[in-house]
């Protein structure tokens, strides 16, 4: 398995899955393309047997501080460290745009994704005011 960042040729791709596993953002092809081309955003993919089989996207948002838009690995490729690898490419990508902070949402019943924020420094620090997704939606953040 390898991290790399994804390019304009991964919108297809990256669209597939952000539809299948954020489907709420309502993000089709022509916005991740947007997106990839967006100076602010940053797209990174695992490959595995050349399939893309995660990925994580990133928001550089001012200000010092870092955003993780999304980060999702296929099922049948999860609990063998993809998940961690990804996310920790985008801290380091925040670190090299010099972001001192990152922050995430995450819903209140996605154990799975808290435990890896958690194990990675994340602390809670809120929760959104409206429901997103029909969820309560949680607000964790690191100081990088
Ligand atoms: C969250 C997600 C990205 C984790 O990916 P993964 O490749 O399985 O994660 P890893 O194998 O790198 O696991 C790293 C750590 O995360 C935590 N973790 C991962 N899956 C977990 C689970 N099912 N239950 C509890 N903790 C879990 C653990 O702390 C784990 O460390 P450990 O294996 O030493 O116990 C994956 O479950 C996913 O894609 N979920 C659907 C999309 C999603 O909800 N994304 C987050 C949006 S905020």
């Amino acid at each position: 398995m390898r991290i790399r960042r994804a390019t304009e040729k991964d919108a297809y791709t990256l669209a597939v899955l952000t539809h299948r596993f954020f489907p709420y953002t309502g993000l089709g092809c022509p916005e991740v393309l947007c997106r990839l081309r967006s100076k602010n955003i940053e797209y990174y993919a695992a490959i595995e047997d050349k399939a893309t089989v995660g990925f994580t996207d990133l928001e550089h948002q001012g200000g010092g501080k870092a955003k993780i838009l999304g980060l999702a690995v296929l099922p049948e490729y999860r609990r063998r460290g993809i998940g961690q690898a990804l996310l920790d490419k985008a801290l380091a990508a925040a670190r090299a745009k010099g972001d001192e902070k990152c922050v995430i949402l995450v819903a209140e019943d996605n154990l799975p994704a808290q435990g890896l924020y958690e194990k990675n420094g994340f602390s809670h620090c809120g929760v959104l005011d409206r429901k997103l997704w029909n969820k309560t939606v949680l607000l964790m953040s690191k100081e990088l």
